[in-house]
């Protein structure tokens, strides 16, 4: 449960009121951004508890007590969900927070995102009846073919507990693709905070990457290119796309194909009468080699220097340019078509400014968290565009993760 999750469910109070008991039988209204459930406490203080499901009644040990809300620790399962499944991963008994969704079953996860990102959407963006639709997602394992590994002190990959930076250490990972899975049980790493490996569906070639430049990695296969400049080539909606270690990719091409559909679907008329693109934080160029039609123009806007080298690779033969910056640090230049992908924190209030200047009649925004959505939909409905449909994408099974695309469409004064 994140900042924004908290600031939007829990109620001020005034004053601090100590809760007599230190456990409590709770009903789990619904569950939030940030994946906890969350309840309410015979004071009337909000709750908000870890691998639960809506309806479900629980015991729950109360903790980290703030004046305007409590965590719950479950303690016993007093009634549970038809959607609760048994997690088939070893490692989520030992902590590991990667999968904190694994007792959900897998339609069931869509589902609640879709539920959550309405949510968010009433209230963080204050719009009545938001138009929010699931649409799929990928398989409910093996499909991540980029992840970032932590190690615990034996230098063994790991993954981190749910709210500490603690490692657990993981021998396989039943979300990874297994030519990436099959990795983690040799891996050793010294003197690096974190790896990054990749594998290509396509062409089965694998990449690591050590964020810190002193990493010591041992255990790897000789096919396993080693450092940031290394590169795959991977396959998304016919389109070769070369993919630097250290670039952003989807959580695989799958989870790819997924997103381009959607943003193509979001698009819709616009891509039949747009001659100018902006794909800001356009990445590898993923949406300007796609969604965007060969007879029109694109401007990438994406500000690491590998991502935008890969870019320029990727649209070789498209009327495209790449500007290496930040959108915040951009000078907005006139376009019809605006696609935005930013990282979690979302757009905020200066992108908002820079992309609104684009004069652009139609904005469809890519965002992987609903509370940043809901506030960059309510800064683009001040700058004048017009929220429309959501579609809610389940890009990372057996996790709170969620991907939305939403269409904006400027109004006419
Ligand atoms: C969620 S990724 C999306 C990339 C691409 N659209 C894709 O789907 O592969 C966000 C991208 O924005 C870039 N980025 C982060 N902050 C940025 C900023 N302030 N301005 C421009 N690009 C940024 C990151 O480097 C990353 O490539």
């Amino acid at each position: 449960m994140d900042e924004g999750t908290r600031a939007t469910y829990a109620q001020p109070m005034t004053s601090a009121r100590p809760i007599e008991a230190p456990t409590a039988r709770l009903v789990i209204e619904r569950v939030v951004a940030g994946g906890d459930g969350l309840a309410r406490a015979a004071d009337g203080r909000v709750v908000f508890v870890p691998s639960v499901l809506p309806g479900e009644v629980v015991e729950v040990e109360l903790g980290g007590m703030k004046r305007d809300f409590a965590r719950g620790r479950v303690l016993k399962l007093i009634a549970q969900s038809a959607h609760r499944v048994a997690p088939c991963c070893p490692a989520v008994s030992r902590g590991c927070g990667g999968c904190d969704w694994q007792h959900v079953d897998a339609p069931a996860q869509l589902d609640l995102k879709v539920e959550i990102v309405r949510e968010a959407l009433r209230r963080t963006g204050r719009i009545a009846e938001p138009d929010v639709v699931g649409g799929g997602g990928v398989d409910p394992f093996g499909y991540r073919t980029t992840m970032r590994f932590a190690f615990d002190s034996d230098g063994r990959p790991a993954l981190r507990r749910a709210r500490t930076n603690e490692p657990v250490r993981l021998d396989d990972c039943l979300v990874a693709h297994p030519a990436l899975a099959s990795l983690l049980a040799d891996l050793r790493v010294h003197g690096s905070d974190e790896i990054t490996l990749r594998v290509s569906v396509a062409s089965g070639d694998r990449t690591a990457w050590c964020q810190s430049p002193t990493g010591r990695i041992g255990g790897l296969p000789p096919d396993v290119r080693v450092g940031a400049a290394e590169h795959l080539v991977e396959h998304v909606d016919g389109v070769a796309f070369q993919v630097s270690a250290a670039s952003f990719f989807q959580s695989g091409p799958a989870a790819a194909r997924c997103l381009v559909d959607a943003v193509r679907n979001a698009c819709g008329n616009a891509l039949e009468t747009a001659s100018t693109v902006v794909d800001a934080y356009g990445g590898i160029g993923l949406f300007a080699a796609t969604v965007v039609p060969a007879s029109a123009s694109v401007v990438v806007v994406e500000s690491n220097a590998s991502a935008c080298a890969d870019a320029l690779v990727n649209l070789v033969g498209r009327q495209a340019r790449v500007e290496c910056t930040t959108v915040e640090g951009w000078k907005p230049e006139p376009a019809d078509l605006v696609i935005a992908d930013p990282a979690r924190e979302g757009l905020g209030a200066t992108a908002v400014a820079r992309l609104a200047a684009t004069g652009a009649q139609a904005l469809v925004l890519v965002s992987c968290d609903p509370v940043s959505l809901a506030r960059d939909a309510t800064l683009l409905r001040d700058a004048g565009y017009v929220a429309g449909r959501t579609t809610v994408l389940d890009l990372f099974p057996q996790t709170h993760h969620v991907e939305a695309v939403t269409r904006f469409d400027k109004q006419h004064q």
